[in-house]
């Protein structure tokens, strides 16, 4: 059965991270994965998530199992805290949620019911996009087309190239739009850009799919979510992936949901329906613990505060890191304009180095990025982003 397989390489970025792992040098920096880091380098576990975990193993009697859908407390509390408390979808009971395997169980979810729905759809990804969103979708049976995004040139959006693409696809086609803090690029729309996108969706009949695996991260939880509010708000239909790993550092709990808009609450409920069989038919139900300790946070006023608290100090290193990069390239890469970095947002920014110079950061200098070289911001140190700027000045020659 197996004997014919053919070994496949590592994934680009999971493989950099235990090649990072394996690396013995002591002042080794870790730009790879997407985890956040403090600045002694760690990814801690927050202090509101201890809090809500310990409160959890002192009131939990059971294990059996949550339900089919998971935890319709952590769901009820995802869908306001992805639209707001008073969004008008969740008013109109036209949104339903299921609780997922992280932010890519979400975008798998999702895909499989876009697949039920219209086995010949096309989903649109942005040109580049997070790496493993190709495999998660096309996994799934899913044929995908690119749509122009970034520009290298000013480290913003081709949003005329976008829009002119956008604006020649067929009714039902699919949009996959990152909500905020664009993973690689760090590139996101402007709010009167989400506007435009929205007046051409909603004239082409397209379906946006809307990933928010950053939220709070870029500018804030309300910010961050501008795009997903107004088009859920404005559209019959949009699906929402959504994570908590970077946002509540719950990483390896596997916590995220997927939120689907419908135009009527029939619609929801059988999207709902549908949802439930497929997950019953891949994994039956979702993991518990990350689900529990969110809907703790959420629901308890001074774990919550404390909790957005701990993500505006995230969010802030970030910037300041953004800020102290780009003041020392601009010493040591006079010739070269990094100042894209300062503008963009969230964890990722492109450096725009080659994969010669990818790889002579990572053996000369011990720096790990992935090959299309981009860097998660806060991998840096305010001591490391120095050592960081000379190797960038010394590959760059
Ligand atoms: C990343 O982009 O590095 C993160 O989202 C982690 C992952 O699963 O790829």
């Amino acid at each position: 059965m197996f004997e014919h397989l053919e070994t496949l390489p590592p994934d680009p970025i999971l493989g950099l991270m235990a090649a990072f792992r394996a690396d013995p040098d002591p002042g080794k920096i870790d730009l790879g994965v997407g985890v956040y880091r403090d600045e002694q380098g760690e990814t801690p576990v927050l202090d509101a998530v201890r809090k809500a975990e310990q409160r959890l193993l002192e009131r939990q009697k059971t294990k059996t199992y949550v339900a089919a859908g998971g935890n319709a407390g952590f769901n009820q509390a995802m869908e306001r805290l992805t639209l707001g408390d008073d969004h008008p979808a969740l008013a109109a009971s036209r949104v339903r949620t299921i609780q997922a395997t992280g932010g890519c169980g979400a975008l798998r979810l999702g895909a499989e019911l876009l697949r039920v729905a219209a086995p010949d759809v096309v989903v649109h990804v942005s040109t580049p996009t997070w790496g493993n969103h190709v495999p998660l979708l096309s996994g799934a049976g899913i044929k995908l087309e690119r749509y122009p995004y970034y520009d290298p040139a000013t480290g913003g959006v081709r949003f005329a190239a976008m829009l002119e693409y956008l604006d020649k696809l067929p009714p039902r086609s699919v949009v996959l739009l990152h909500a905020s803090c664009h993973n690689p690029t760090g590139a996101d729309l402007s709010q009167i850009q989400w506007r435009e996108v929205l007046d051409l969706v909603r004239r082409r009949e397209l379906i946006p799919y809307l990933d928010m695996a950053y939220q709070g991260l870029g500018d804030g939880v309300t910010e961050d979510a501008f795009g997903v509010r107004l088009f859920a708000r404005e559209l019959p239909e949009a699906l929402i992936a959504v994570s908590c790993s970077k946002n509540f550092g719950l990483y390896r709990e596997r916590t995220g949901a997927l939120h689907v808009v419908s135009s009527t609450p029939a619609a929801a409920d059988a999207v709902l329906s549908q949802l439930v069989r497929i997950a019953r038919t891949i994994y039956s139900m979702p993991p518990d613990h990350g689900a529990a300790i969110v809907q703790e946070i959420l629901a308890d006023r001074e774990l919550r505060e404390a909790w957005l608290a701990e993500l505006g100090r995230m969010r802030d290193r970030i910037l300041t890191l953004r800020r102290q990069t780009v003041e020392h390239l601009r010493k040591t890469c006079p010739a070269r304009d990094f100042g894209f970095i300062e503008r963009q947002k969230g964890m990722f920014s492109f450096l725009g180095v080659s994969v010669e110079q990818v790889r002579k950061l990572r053996e000369q200098h011990h720096i790990y990025m992935t090959d299309d070289s981009r860097i998660n911001i806060a991998g840096l140190r305010s001591e490391s982003i120095p050592r960081f700027a000379q190797a960038v000045s010394q590959v760059l020659g």
